[in-house]
């Protein structure tokens, strides 16, 4: 947590000061010479480190040249009108980026590999960071044992404790790292790989929020949505044993978008997801007892009761935050019916 006593932390926007040599960028410089005539021999040039998109297609910060090659970065292009440079940043194992909008990738990616290793990947950031957000394209490791074990690979992080172990295949989503820059102003992620045959990759999209941003998500939310339609996935809900985890402690949070009235949730899965009773996954409404005659069933015990409750719909007064917590490890994770997981489509309709 941050402490009260400390100075505000203010994300200025890293800004990069380049100096032209006057000639070079003969046209800007000349101008900006004759508006303020005591610049003879150099102009200064700043421009905020914005997102751009790669001639590969990959997301990056414009850079000046010389900061995105120190900081390992791949120049894909301009911007800033060409002051800056459009910079790819991709870390493999034992890598290290301070840059915004960094991808760590598995070894060959795309490429799937299965030998044996661990594999640390390490983001640092400004104090003015207070949190992480990873966009997934793909995580896809072995599968957990029936329990939500990771037991043969596991990812974990060296701060925040909601996912105290992430294994299996997940796809095409985001989640959210709270960080306390006051403590350590890094983030290792550790891929333990196992000697097991499976064929691994991955490739995730780590962008710095600083704390006084607009887009942070509240504090505690695993994942955080904008928008007024979307899918909220657990991780490991995209494999081939696609048990929900052991180990998870966060909250789902949706905004209440304008104009938006009701929240309609649809499962994705042929049942609706409910963990077992020693986990807990609550919704901020009992949708559960209008529509289904189990009368209070928000998990699972070995009756095997089978909810069918699609869709859910209900009034939208403010935030959604829907909590996920598993610590029951002596049960088999299998939901209602074999291999489910939290994997929700969401949509916010008119008033
Ligand atoms: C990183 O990039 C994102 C997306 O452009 C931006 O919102 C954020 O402020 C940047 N972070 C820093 C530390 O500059």
């Amino acid at each position: 947590m941050k402490k009260d006593k400390a100075q505000p932390k203010v994300c200025i926007g890293a800004l990069v000061v380049a100096a032209l040599v006057a000639g070079a960028h003969a046209d800007t410089v000349t101008a900006v010479n004759q508006a303020e005539r005591f610049l003879s021999l150099f102009s200064v040039v700043r421009f905020k480190n914005t997102a751009c998109t790669g001639s590969s297609g990959d997301s990056g910060t414009c850079y000046a040249k010389h900061s995105c090659l120190l900081n390992g970065g791949s120049l894909e292009g301009t911007c800033a009108g060409g002051f800056g440079s459009c910079c790819v940043t991709k870390i493999g194992c034992g890598g290290t980026s301070r840059n915004n909008c960094t991808y760590i990738q598995s070894p060959g990616y795309p490429n799937t590999f299965s030998t044996a290793m661990t594999c640390t990947q390490t983001i640092m950031f400004n104090s003015d960071v207070c949190q992480l957000r990873l966009d997934v394209t793909e995580v896809d490791l072995a599968p957990p044992d029936n329990r939500g074990m990771c037991l043969e690979d596991v990812l974990t992080f060296s701060q925040d404790t909601k996912w105290s172990q992430v294994c299996g295949t997940t796809l095409n989503t985001h989640y959210y790292l709270d960080v306390d820059p006051d403590a350590s102003t890094k983030v290792d992620f550790t891929f333990n790989i196992g000697a097991g045959s499976y064929p691994r990759k991955w490739k995730i999209k780590v962008s710095q929020i600083c704390c006084d941003q607009l887009s942070m998500a509240p504090m505690g939310c695993g994942q955080y949505f904008t928008s007024t339609t979307g899918t909220i996935k657990a991780w490991n809900a995209d494999g081939s044993n696609r048990v929900y985890l052991h180990g998870q402690n966060y909250a789902t949070c949706l905004r209440k978008e304008l104009d938006r009235c009701t929240i309609t949730y649809t499962e994705t899965m042929d049942d609706w997801f409910l963990p077992r009773c020693g986990d807990t996954l609550e919704f901020p409404f009992s949708f559960l007892n209008t529509l289904n005659p189990s009368v209070g069933v928000t998990c699972i015990d070995n009756a095997g009761i089978r909810p069918v409750l699609q869709p859910a719909t209900a009034t939208l007064q403010g935030p959604q935050q829907i909590y996920f917590v598993t610590g029951d490890g002596g049960n088999d994770h299998f939901g209602i019916g074999q291999n489910s997981n939290l994997d929700l489509e969401f949509s916010q309709g008119a008033c």
